[in-house]
């Protein structure tokens, strides 16, 4: 049985005083029982969150890495560097980091190697645009993604994988994909991991990310293989994100 996990990713939001007290709210709020949490949160800020978090069951981790592991990368960030800080999570390939940052599915790849390589989760990003959906080819791009990490990674790293599933047309936009339209394409990664490796994959979770709410996410993750979400907005309200945390329980 797969447990639920729910990863806040802040993006570029926060700062020092606002971080404080959502950490606070966060960890204050949680109920016996909820399911797995965590919060990716900007760099800067993961000294605070190992601060204000260690003890609690809340996790964190970071929003990007570099693939290499140390010299001459102006202004990256290293695997190591995040598990400096406790790091559990590191979130890799977010459609921001594609569109904005030219990353490619190989590149995503070999940080993904990377992260496993330091002993960190790492959160892989897959998805769609609007665009590919509309001509069909939601499967073909979401599998290509998926794709080139699996040729990176060795056959038993794939049991070390959380994967998050996030149509870019979903993301920030009050748009969701419907229950059955995420559930098709989660069912179809864990088919493709089981072609990596097939006792594996029944256990790798696999998050829903793009307008998860407090209102829709119950639904989201009653589908038998959305096991959790990936949040933006909603990550950054600590009543919010409870919400959400509770509603995966
Ligand atoms: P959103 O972002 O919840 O604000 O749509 C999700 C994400 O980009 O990870």
């Amino acid at each position: 049985m797969r447990r639920k996990l729910v990863i806040g990713n802040w993006k570029m939001n926060g700062n020092l005083a606002a971080n404080a007290s959502l950490l606070a709210g966060i960890s204050a709020g949680l109920s016996a029982g909820a399911a797995d949490c965590a919060v990716c949160a900007p760099a800067p800020y993961l000294a605070q969150c190992q601060a204000a978090l260690t003890g609690t069951p809340v996790g964190w981790g970071a929003q990007d890495m570099s693939a290499h592991a140390s010299g001459a990368y102006t202004g990256e960030v290293s695997a190591a560097m995040l598990v400096d800080f406790a790091s559990r999570y590191v979130i890799l390939g977010h459609s921001e980091r594609r569109a904005y940052h030219l990353e490619s599915s190989e590149l995503v790849a070999k940080k993904t190697v990377a992260a496993l390589a330091a002993g960190l989760i790492p959160v892989v990003c897959i998805g769609e645009t609007l665009a590919e959906r509309e001509a069909g080819q939601t499967n073909a791009v979401v599998g290509a993604q998926l794709g080139a990490v699996l040729e990176a990674i060795s056959t038993a790293d794939v049991a070390r994988l959380v994967l998050a599933y996030e149509p870019v047309w979903a993301i920030g936009t009050g748009k969701t994909a419907t229950p059955e339209m995420a559930q098709e394409v989660h069912a179809a990664l864990r088919a493709q991991l089981a072609q990596a490796n097939a006792a594996a994959a029944p256990a790798v979770q696999i998050l829903y990310g793009g307008s998860m709410k407090p209102d829709n996410a119950k639904e989201l993750m009653a589908q038998p293989d959305i096991d959790g979400g990936l949040i933006g907005g909603a990550a950054l309200k600590a009543t919010d994100f409870l919400a959400i945390i509770h509603a995966a329980a």
